[in-house]
This record gives C-alpha cells, sequence and structure tokens, in this order.
C-alpha cells in the first residue's frame, strides 16, 4: 500500500514509518520543517514539507502522492509547536493541537476526497478522559468525558470533532494512552525527577499507558485491514496514580512523589490535573486485540517504563 503519514517525524511517527517500510509500503511523510527532510529520509519515507493547517499545502501534498490511505498523526504538543507544557491552562498548550485535530482533520479528509484516498486512520486519546461515572476502566461503548467549564473543555471538543469527523468517513479512530518510550514523555520524567509531580490526594485517579512502538504496531495493523471505527490502544494495565507515579519515580532513579491535598493542587496545577489524579478512567484494550489480532511487546507499563528509562 502507499501510505500518507501527517506528522511522520512526531514521537510516533519516527517509530510508525519504519515498521511500515518494513511491511512492504510505499510511505509519504510530512514534516512542517524542511530540515527534518532528512531524517524521514532515513527512516525510508519521501518526505514532504506540509502544513497541516494551510487547506492548499495538505491539499497539494496529497494529491502529488496519491495514496492509498492517510495516517492523521498531526499534534503540537511538544516545546516547539505548543510551548511549554501547562496543564494549569491546558487550552493554550492544547490551543494548536485543537486545531490540527479540527481543521487539520478537515483538510486532509478533503483531500482524501478529491485525491479519492480510500482509508483514513486518526490519532484519539484515551487516558484519564473517559466519563467520570460508573466503572473506572472504559470500553469504546462509553463516552468520553467532555470536562465541560474547565481547561480541558475545547481539547475534548476538538477530540470528539476529529471521532465524529473520521468515524462518518468509515475510517479508524484510534486512542491512543499516553505514550512513552524514545522522546515521549521526556517532560514528565523530567517534572519526576525534580520531584513536581505530585501524588494529589489518594492518586486513586487511573490512566492508561501505551509504549510507543506498540502503538505504532497497532497503527499499522488498522492500515493493512482497513479497520473501521474506535479502538482504545492501551495497554494491559490501567492504573490509579498511586500505583504508576511512584514506580516511574523508582524508575527514572528520582525519590517518591510528593503528596498534596486536593485544594492545593488545584491552586497550582487547576482543577484538570485534580480530575486527571483523583477521578480519570482507564481503557481496555480488548477490542484491539480481538478485532485487529494486535499483541503487544510491553503489555504493562511495569515492564515499559523500567526498560525506557534504564
Ligand atoms: N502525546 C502525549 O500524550 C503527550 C502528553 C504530554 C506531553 N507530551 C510531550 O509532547 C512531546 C510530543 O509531542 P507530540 O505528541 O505533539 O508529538 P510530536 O513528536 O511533536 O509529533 C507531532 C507531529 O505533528 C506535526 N505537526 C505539528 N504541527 C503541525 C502542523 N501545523 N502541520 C502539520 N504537522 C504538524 C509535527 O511536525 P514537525 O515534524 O514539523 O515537528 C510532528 O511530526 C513529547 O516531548 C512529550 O513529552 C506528549
Amino acid at each position: 500500500m502507499h501510505v500518507f503519514v501527517a506528522g511522520g517525524a512526531g514521537v510516533l511517527g519516527r517509530r510508525l514509518v519504519p515498521m511500515l517500510v518494513a511491511q512492504g509500503h510505499d510511505v509519504t511523510a510530512t514534516t512542517t520543517d524542511a530540515g527534518k527532510r532528512a531524517l524521514l529520509a532515513e527512516l525510508g519515507a519521501d518526505p514532504v514539507v506540509m502544513d497541516g493547517l494551510d487547506a492548499e499545502s495538505v491539499g497539494t501534498a496529497v494529491a502529488a502522492a496519491r495514496p492509498d490511505v492517510i495516517v492523521n498523526q498531526m499534534t503540537a504538543i511538544s516545546l516547539p509547536h505548543g510551548g511549554k507544557p501547562d496543564i494549569k491552562h491546558m487550552d493554550r498548550w492544547f490551543a494548536t493541537t485543537n486545531r490540527l485535530r479540527t481543521e487539520g482533520t478537515d483538510h486532509l479528509l478533503a483531500a482524501a476526497e478529491a485525491s479519492g484516498v480510500a482509508h483514513f486512520v486518526a490519532q484519539s486519546y484515551g487516558s484519564w478522559n473517559g466519563i467520570r461515572e460508573g466503572s473506572w476502566i472504559k470500553t469504546e461503548e462509553e463516552p468520553l468525558d467532555p470536562h465541560v467549564g474547565t481547561v480541558a473543555q475545547p481539547g475534548m471538543a476538538a477530540i470528539a470533532y476529529l471521532e465524529n469527523a473520521v468515524g462518518a468517513a468509515g475510517g479508524a479512530i484510534l486512542r491512543y494512552g499516553g505514550f512513552y518510550g524514545p522522546g515521549a514523555s521526556d517532560d514528565q520524567v523530567e517534572l519526576v525527577r525534580k520531584r513536581q509531580f505530585p501524588l494529589v490526594g489518594g492518586g486513586t485517579g487511573y490512566s492508561s499507558w501505551i509504549h510507543l512502538d506498540d502503538a505504532a504496531t497497532a497503527t499499522v495493523l488498522a492500515v493493512e485491514q482497513k479497520a473501521t471505527g474506535v479502538f482504545n490502544i492501551v495497554d494491559d494495565e490501567p492504573a490509579p496514580a498511586s500505583e504508576w507515579l511512584p514506580y516511574l519515580a523508582e524508575c527514572a532513579g528520582a525519590k517518591p512523589p510528593m503528596r498534596v491535598p486536593k485544594w492545593l493542587a488545584r491552586m497550582i496545577a487547576g482543577d484538570v490535573a485534580v480530575a486527571m489524579m483523583t477521578e480519570g478512567r482507564g481503557f481496555s484494550n480488548a477490542k484491539a486485540k480481538r478485532e485487529l489480532g494486535w499483541q503487544l511487546r510491553y503489555p504493562s507499563w511495569r515492564q515499559g517504563f523500567k526498560e525506557a528509562l534504564n
């Protein structure tokens, strides 16, 4: 197949592109930075400079490549694109990512239609953001939490927009857990090392994690099988912060995390951080394993964190 990876030089793209190439696919991969063309070529892709927020740039890139499938991995969470991580003002930190998830997705879908691209696969997110009622572990049947009235609301609305648009086009929506692996969680690990990532309240909120390489193999399967609908791409062990955060600190060679009460965390880091750490929901990967035949190399963050941080 000819696969067009929008956002091919990012933390996931760098693992995904070589896997697609190794499977025998032709890959066109995009970056906004001409300086990263050589990196994409080394990974085995045909590099293209494209701005996902510019309809003409997207239309031209897709029309030139004429791929069989488009994979949307465009986000702007990293320092150069999103500025310094700022969970208290998540709406500002994620402002460009939210535009990429809405306008960027629309541009890619329009280009796909104009060039007769048959299939579409898109990055969504599934960690802590499941609806905060009922079970602690969510399937694809259960809704994400809109976090109305908080700084997470624009981001959740952008994710809902992307999922609806890609779903209506018959594409696959991959709700990846929190990424870890080469380059994916450096800013979080740095905070843990500085003891600036505390446990909030009882640390009862769940997260779901996924190693970049497992996220990439699931994406290859979704591409090859022309999957449709939503899939949680997370590991086997959704876990509360009270379990994964002290373990992450240990693996990073840091002192155990501080503990702060909810009221103090709310003042320092805002409502969303408190909700995430005390009421967050994890996700089940049963559907992706069953329907895509996905097998994980890192079924638990326990093994994965240790290897990634050594
Ligand atoms: N993903 C998470 O769950 C998460 C959560 C918290 C923090 N972080 C931190 O964020 C960093 C990773 O950032 P990321 O998840 O956004 O991935 P990333 O590694 O920056 O990949 C995003 C991709 O989107 C592309 N992109 C950005 N703006 C674009 C635009 N206007 N048009 C087209 N493509 C565009 C980038 O292109 P370029 O090649 O031009 O850069 C890149 O290829 C890590 O340092 C991690 O610690 C991630």
